[in-house]
């Protein structure tokens, strides 16, 4: 049987070979056009996924009147033209996270997508993973009260991406921040019940970058000297009170080999760490310390073709967005309260 929704994927780059399994799983859609500027990149993904259309203009992909959804897998400057173009021609668009570099430019794919009443939904794949899944419906229910602060962290040692597409502020939007600090920041606000940032205080660093020898172990020496921030630390607080401490950076010298992503959540009835999905509690009648470790959602699917999944499924049944375009708006306005206080060094009230 012939899948219902028919999907076009542009930019068909690192990211987007992740994408193809969900959408090969999912029983509601299948990836029929692709567009990439480069022919060489885009002839070698049409022929390995065995897509039978190909446009070298993303403009051409959009007006396909055969698509239904469209998958952007471009660097993050070209994110906000594509989005609102593909919206604007009726189309539903998940799109590569960060949804945008700035706020404004999220404000303007939220128009777009309600002048369309289409679905647009931020490929943020690790809500999408069995841990993740399986803490959440346990805070969903609870487990920890009203989380009042958390601690969060995406801690690289000698990791940064070596691409043009993310080293350089006209390809990127940002460094360390907009490439891993969104992933972080998306799951923390998501796991916190999504409150309303009011206030950042942050700091920017690029302390190793230019450091003689200074090297990748993704890639060796950075053929470019990135002109975005290695390093960002920021505290935030939110309309409910609670707070939070992120961390991110590409190269530190922490002890971990590659990737150090974790959270800590604290609330009034439990904390929680991701993700281990250790629980914590205190019995004060019996003055007993509790630790219990979450079973886990064995999920079949790597997160990032869950999340490919998922948007057909609610594109197919007409429901919410997965992942809806006012919580990632919220996440870079974090991201851009945290540049606006780098740079004045001082705390930025967030007007949302
Ligand atoms: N969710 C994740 O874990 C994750 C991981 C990596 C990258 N990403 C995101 O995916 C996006 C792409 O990253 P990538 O690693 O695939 O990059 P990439 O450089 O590997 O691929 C990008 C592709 O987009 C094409 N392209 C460039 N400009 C374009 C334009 N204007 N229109 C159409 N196509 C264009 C390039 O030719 C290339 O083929 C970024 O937004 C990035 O933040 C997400």
């Amino acid at each position: 049987m012939s899948k219902i929704l028919k999907v076009g994927i542009i930019g068909v780059g690192g990211i987007a070979r992740v994408h193809f399994p969900g959408w090969k799983d999912s029983p509601y859609a299948e990836v029929v056009a692709l567009a990439d500027p480069d022919p060489v990149a885009l002839n070698r993904a049409a022929q390995e996924q065995g897509v039978p259309v190909r446009y070298e203009r993303p403009a051409d992909l959009i007006a396909d009147p055969d698509l239904d959804i469209i998958d952007i897998c471009t660097p993050n400057m070209y994110h906000m033209p594509l989005v609102v173009a593909a919206l604007d021609s009726g189309k539903h668009v998940l799109c590569e996270k960060p949804l945008a570099p700035t706020p404004d430019e999220i404000r303007a794919m939220i128009e777009a997508r309600d002048r369309s009443g289409k679905l647009l939904m931020t490929a943020q794949h690790f809500r999408f993973d069995g841990k993740t899944q399986a803490l959440k419906a346990e805070i969903d229910n609870g487990a920890l009260g009203t989380v009042y602060h958390a601690r969060s962290w995406m801690l690289r040692r000698a990791a940064m991406p070596t691409r043009p597409g993310f080293l350089l502020r006209q390809h990127s939007g940002g460094g360390a921040c907009i490439d891993i600090g969104v992933h972080i920041l998306d799951l923390t606000l998501w796991m916190m019940g999504n409150p309303k940032p009011v206030t950042v205080t942050g700091v920017t660093g690029n302390k190793l970058v230019n450091q003689p020898g200074v090297f990748s172990i993704w890639g060796g020496r950075p053929p470019i000297t990135p002109d975005v921030e290695e390093f960002a630390a920021a505290f935030v607080r939110f309309d409910t009170g609670a707070t939070l401490i992120l961390e991110v950076s590409w190269l530190l010298h922490h002890n971990t080999t590659g990737e150090d992503m974790q959270m800590w959540l604290y609330g009034e009835r439990g904390g929680a760490h991701w993700p281990s999905n250790e629980l914590l509690s205190t019995n004060y009648a019996t003055q007993q310390l509790l630790n219990t470790q979450l079973q886990l959602t064995p999920t079949r699917m790597e997160p990032h073709a869950l999340e490919c999944m998922a948007f057909a499924e609610a594109v197919y049944h007409g429901q919410p967005s997965p992942v809806p375009a006012e919580q990632s708006l919220d996440v870079l306005s974090i991201l851009d309260g945290l540049y606006r206080s780098a740079a004045s060094g001082r705390e930025i009230v967030l007007t949302m």
